[in-house]
């Protein structure tokens, strides 16, 4: 059943709540959405992966659902939803949609009746423990990945529930039968409306160890490895896979939270009947620490990365992405976002991600190199900005300047922007009170404006997407790193049957130069630059200008 598209699929992925707003309410929807899908096929992705949309309270902005089966009104209705699907299908985009299941919202059916007493047949939907010391403390030293103890005691019952993130997002029981039944439920509920796939939320906390011990001393990230990759995680993947996945001809991505390099073909290869691919996080420790804390960006430790991933067993299937709605802007995270060279910067990144071997993701707005927000303290909105500034005023005040600069970096706000359509009022994204401040840059930043620009990032990236699909050198081709311990310049290139691809791009915004004789490619000819004028052919001795990026062919 499966012809797997998606190694050549360019995917978009829409964060609803912040892309467009049809009606005036301050927040995107899915009709917002269909008056965009003609800008979609224009940019020339095919896929689109759409963060959730489903019934929700919105305590982390629909990764906490309360209805599997429905839309969230504030983005519309299922009829809306069809209409939408129709469109993309239509115009040959596929949807991807979110799928969370590591936890439930709390006012989940499910939750309601499982709070209610201990022998509510719900009950063992949840993890529920009594606390230790008489009830006082919580039964283990878990912390929720938003800081501050995973568990929550609960007086209806007197017992705590187990919650990873939000006190708000118990955690689902999986080693229940009847959870696992109602994800295949769930899944196949979707699949019938004609969906193409999920991406599957933290994935890999799904399977606890047994007992629910005590995880090693770490004040901000404790009980991890007694839930990343747990002792029933493939079981339970397997299952799922069976029963609803591989009947259709889908793509299954999970967020692997946790995912090392070497777990990756134990969750992903093909014989596996487990995720197709993984969202791993490792490229995003470049700059990061424990991660929230920003520091400095090392290309060197990036590029080791990405080649390690690049060099996989042909049975393994990579995920590319610089962005999402977690992660602040890749503009402003790896280069100067406010400098004279933006543009350049921007198209760069976009080659340096977009001709490596995998599934690329675009996240909206990354096509106009939409950059951080800057915020007051009171102008964080997501649920973990405002628990680590909650956390920090409550019992270490000394950290508040370390966080507000962490959080000026960091935050997932930085990603939560509402889309930059135009340089009008509520930037084309609304009509009414947008539900999060606008970047005040966009009268410079946004789509209208790229539009009308040959020279915009926008224009780039349908050059590049347009370059990149169904190129067998792209999709197929080796990869091999040159100078890795260059500390300005990613090289490399990409071969395929008697051909290659030479990338070149400069992380620098000055010039620098490269003593290229070791490649063998003098003559190789210039296929793509984000620069006018760039030399017609390779040769052994170059210099790149400023956020240069070239892509030479033999
Ligand atoms: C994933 C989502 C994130 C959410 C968390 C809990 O990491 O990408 O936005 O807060 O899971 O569902
Ligand atoms: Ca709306």
């Amino acid at each position: 059943m499966k012809t797997r598209w998606y190694k050549d699929a360019v995917f978009y992925q829409i964060y609803p709540r912040s892309f467009c707003d049809s009606n005036g309410d301050g927040i995107g929807d899915l009709r917002g959405v269909i008056s965009k899908l003609d800008y979609l096929k224009d940019l020339g992705i095919n896929a689109v992966w759409m963060s959730p949309i489903y019934k929700s309270p919105n305590d982390d902005n629909g990764y906490d659902i309360s209805d599997y089966r429905d839309i969230n009104p504030e983005f519309g209705t299922l009829e809306d939803f069809k209409e939408m699907l129709e469109g993309m299908h239509r115009r040959g985009i596929k949807l991807v949609m979110d799928l969370v299941v590591n936890h439930s919202s709390d006012e989940h059916a499910w939750f309601q009746e499982s709070r209610k007493s201990k022998d509510n047949p719900y009950r063992d939907y949840y993890y529920w423990r009594p606390g230790k010391d008489g009830g006082k403390k919580p039964p283990n030293n878990w912390t929720s990945r938003f800081t501050g103890s995973a568990w929550k005691k609960d007086d209806l019952t007197g017992e705590y529930y187990l919650h990873l993130f939000s006190e708000k997002q118990p955690d689902l029981n999986w080693d229940n039968p009847k959870v696992r039944q109602e994800v295949v439920d769930i899944c196949n509920f979707w699949f019938g409306l004609g969906v193409d796939g999920f991406r599957c939320d933290v994935i890999t906390y799904i399977s606890k160890a047994e007992g629910l011990p005590d995880g090693k001393f770490n004040p901000i990230m404790c009980g991890d490895e007694h839930f990343t990759i747990g002792p029933h995680m493939h079981e339970y993947l397997n299952e799922i896979n069976k029963k609803a996945w591989s009947n259709f001809d889908t793509m299954i991505v999970g967020e692997g939270a946790g995912v090392k390099l070497e777990n990756v073909p134990t969750i992903t290869a093909e014989g596996r009947n487990e995720l197709d691919t993984v969202i791993s996080f490792e490229l995003q420790e470049a700059d990061m620490w424990m991660q929230f804390l920003p520091v400095g960006f090392k290309l060197k430790k990036f590029k080791r990365i990405q080649s390690a991933y690049q060099s996989q067993p042909d049975d393994v299937w990579n995920t590319l992405y610089y962005e999402n709605h977690d992660q602040p802007r890749s503009i402003s995270r790896y280069g100067n976002a406010n400098g004279y060279y933006r543009k350049e910067l921007g198209k760069m990144l976009a080659v340096s991600l977009l001709t490596l071997k995998g599934t690329p993701y675009i996240y909206e707005g990354q096509e106009i190199g939409m950059t951080n927000i800057v915020l007051k303290e009171e102008e964080y909105l997501d649920v973990m900005a405002k628990k680590i500034f909650r956390i920090a005023h409550k019992y270490f005040p000394p950290l508040l300047p370390i966080m507000r600069k962490a959080m000026a970096k960091r935050a997932r706000d930085h990603a939560r922007t509402p889309m930059q359509w135009s340089s009008g009022k509520g930037a084309g994204f609304t009509d009414g009170k947008p539900w999060m401040k606008i970047n005040p840059n966009c009268g410079n930043i946004n789509v209208a404006e790229d539009l009308k620009n040959p020279n915009s990032i926008l224009n780039f990236y349908k050059k590049l997407i347009k370059f990149r699909l169904g190129n067998e050198i792209i999709i197929k081709g080796s990869y091999k790193e040159y100078f890795p311990k260059n500390k300005s310049l990613y090289v490399f290139e990409r071969a395929y049957k008697d051909h290659r691809y030479v990338v070149i791009c400069n992380f620098k915004e000055k010039s620098v130069n490269l003593n290229a004789i070791d490649m063998k490619a003098r003559g190789a000819e210039l296929v793509l630059s984000n620069y006018a004028n760039t030399q017609k052919s390779f040769t052994d001795g170059m210099t790149l200008r400023p956020y240069e990026a070239v892509i030479f062919y033999q």
